[in-house]
């Protein structure tokens, strides 16, 4: 039964909406609680050191973070498979017979691939950044994301690479949640223009809620 449904296109597509979903979420939470940095170094770095009590004393330490690491790893999995399964399969299903009438895919099937490679190799520097330190532009403190996030954008690769990452995130998330609903039957005649209309509203409030963030260290309001 499962495979079935994995090996439809409809079955792909499903996937990829809850994934996406589930995703959305994540970022929802994440753009709110990255605010609280124009609160100071201590409502923040406090902020960070809930997401690893959160729950106890049923959880132990970190638990609950953990949970969520797993099920955001899922989801992303999820969601690069079935996106690049359908891709292959869009591929295969073009006549080739004709080479000068080779169809080009959509505008937006083009900006959701591209947008999600962009977003896939921002998560990977993302998380080398803040997360682990790996790539960090100043010494990483561990427990201290206040200063680590003044560090990042305080060098201009930093702002470029989230900036650019957040506009990619913004036109993904637009077209995403437009495809998302109709996928899970959302859409009809009379729904759709509200669904474009939160479509846009969500896209543009998560990419200027991410954004303030180094706007915030460019301007010195947060440093
Ligand atoms: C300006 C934008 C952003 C800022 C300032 C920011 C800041 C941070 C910080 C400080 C952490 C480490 C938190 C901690 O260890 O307590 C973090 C973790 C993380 N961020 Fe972001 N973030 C931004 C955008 C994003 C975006 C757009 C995504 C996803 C597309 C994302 C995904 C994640 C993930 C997956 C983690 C790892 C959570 C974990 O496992 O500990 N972030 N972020």
């Amino acid at each position: 039964m499962a495979r079935t449904v994995w090996d439809s296109s409809v079955g792909k597509k499903t996937v990829m909406a809850v994934s996406g979903l589930i995703m959305l979420l994540y970022l929802v939470a994440h753009m709110i609680g990255n605010l609280k940095i124009y609160f100071g170094a201590g409502e923040f770095n406090h902020y960070a050191h809930w997401l690893r009590t959160v729950g106890e004393p049923f959880m132990h330490y970190g638990w609950t973070l953990w949970l969520v690491r797993v099920v955001l790893v899922v989801a992303v999995v999820a969601h690069a498979t079935s996106a690049y399964q359908l891709s292959r399969r869009d591929l295969r299903a073009r006549p080739s017979g004709y080479a000068h009438k080779k169809r080009r895919a959509s505008y937006a099937t083009r900006t959701m691939r591209w947008g999600g490679v962009i977003l896939g190799l921002f998560i990977v520097w993302h998380l080398l950044d803040l997360t682990t330190g790996t790539v960090h532009s100043g010494g990483f403190q561990e427990g201290h994301p206040y200063q680590n996030v003044v560090d990042t954008f305080s060098t201009w690769y930093g702002d470029v690479v989230y900036i650019v990452a957040m506009l990619a995130l913004g036109l993904h998330v637009r077209h995403g949640f437009w495809s998302a609903a109709q996928t899970l039957g959302a859409g009809s005649r009379t729904r759709d223009r509200a669904l474009k209309t939160v479509a846009n509203v969500l896209a543009a409030l998560l990419t200027a809620g991410f954004i303030a963030v180094p706007v915030g260290v460019m301007t010195g309001v947060v440093s």
